[in-house]
């Protein structure tokens, strides 16, 4: 069967475009796929992260999973850091990619800003320990949102010239050509980029100025319709077309988003709501948004209380992680030729 593998950084709370844009997905590919989800801890310290809070924000993201359909004994749900395979093949990678590869990264640019000098060795390396996550398990699809493209490309070119460097050793360990897969980026579909309720033009995300420009999973009933009220739009109408969204992007993101919680097409959103004005429309999406996060926050509330039984979810999933993990890094070991 294929594998799937996706993470999650816990450096923040979880909002809405980590819940549409990724955990969400993460359901359906458990009837096709065997499945891998992670908290991925070791990428979250490439920045400082108050311990307390990292603890924190990796019971809430394994809770999250749990409590959006992941089931923790069909896929493997586990944080990175209890795995050291994952270190291992990074550093490895490390060797394989280039200075010129990272430092083309626009994730890198932006959040390295104007003094690079000044920020973590391992925030440059970021993509190379991403590749790692990935390759670990010889995972062949990855489901993200949109922002992460650029480092699935990455991964791939890593695979590829880890591959081609090592074609030699690798045909010798009895492998075909191909060592590690070229993997798939899974990312279409309404709401891969979730942007914020104030600004059109930015993504959504864990750190933002404003605070009615993000809505959290854990946010109460009310939160979420004040902020969706108070969202930044155009005074026109909605279009009855797909096409009348063009260049009004604060409009194409609600409608986007709708489309996505109500598991329906913005072409079958536009159908019942075009020619609606927001009164009407945005009432409608705080109800909907509600209905679906509620059920999910209240679940991750009850699962966060249980660290016990968090831990114990966490423990037997890198349990099952390494008995993949453990036989794939001692074929690279091998094939690079570190002596055991
Ligand atoms: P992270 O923690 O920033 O985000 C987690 C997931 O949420 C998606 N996402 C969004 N989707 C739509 N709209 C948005 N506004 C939005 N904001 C975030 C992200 O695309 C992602 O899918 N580097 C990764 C974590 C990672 C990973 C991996 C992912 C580490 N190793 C291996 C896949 C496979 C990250 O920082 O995601």
């Amino acid at each position: 069967t294929p594998r799937v593998f996706s993470g999650i950084k816990p450096s923040g709370d979880l909002h809405l475009g980590n819940y549409l844009g990724a955990i969400r997905r993460f359901v359906p590919l458990q009837e096709t796929h065997e499945t891998i989800y992670c908290v991925v801890d070791m990428h979250a310290i490439t920045v400082w992260q108050d311990p307390e809070d990292l603890r924190r924000w990796t019971y809430e993201i394994a809770a999250a999973y749990i409590a959006a359909g992941v089931d923790p004994t069909r896929s493997i749900i586990f944080n990175q850091s209890q795995v050291m395979e994952h270190a291992e093949l990074s550093w490895v990678f490390n060797c394989v990619a280039r200075m010129g590869w990272m430092a083309r990264m626009t994730q890198f640019k932006d959040k390295a800003g104007e003094n690079s000098e000044n920020v973590s060795l391992g925030l440059f390396a970021y993509p190379s320990l991403m590749a790692a996550d990935i390759l670990l398990y010889k995972a062949t699809a990855v489901p993200v949102g949109e922002d992460q493209r650029q480092h699935l490309e990455l991964t791939r070119d890593i695979a590829k010239k880890f591959n081609h460097d090592f074609k030699k050793q690798i045909k010798s360990a009895g492998f075909k050509d191909e060592f590690f897969p070229i993997t798939e980026t899974l990312a279409t579909g309404p709401a891969m980029r979730v942007k914020s309720l104030k600004d059109g033009t930015k993504k959504m995300s864990k750190s933002e100025a404003s605070d009615l420009a993000t809505i959290y999973m854990m946010d109460g009933a009310d939160l979420i319709a004040k902020k969706i009220k108070r969202a930044t739009t155009d005074p026109a109408a909605l279009p009855s077309e797909v096409a009348g969204l063009a260049d009004r992007p604060e409009a194409e993101n609600l409608v986007g988003i709708y489309a996505a919680l109500s598991n329906r097409t913005a072409e079958a959103v536009l159908g019942e709501f075009g020619g609606q004005g927001w009164g009407v429309f945005k009432p409608a999406l705080a109800d909907l948004a509600v209905s679906v996060l509620a059920p999910i926050a209240d679940e991750m509330a009850r699962l966060v209380a249980d660290r016990g039984e968090m831990d114990r979810i966490l423990r037997d999933g890198a349990a099952r992680a390494r008995a993949i993990a453990q036989p794939i890094m001692a074929d690279v070991r091998n094939i690079v030729g570190f002596v055991r």
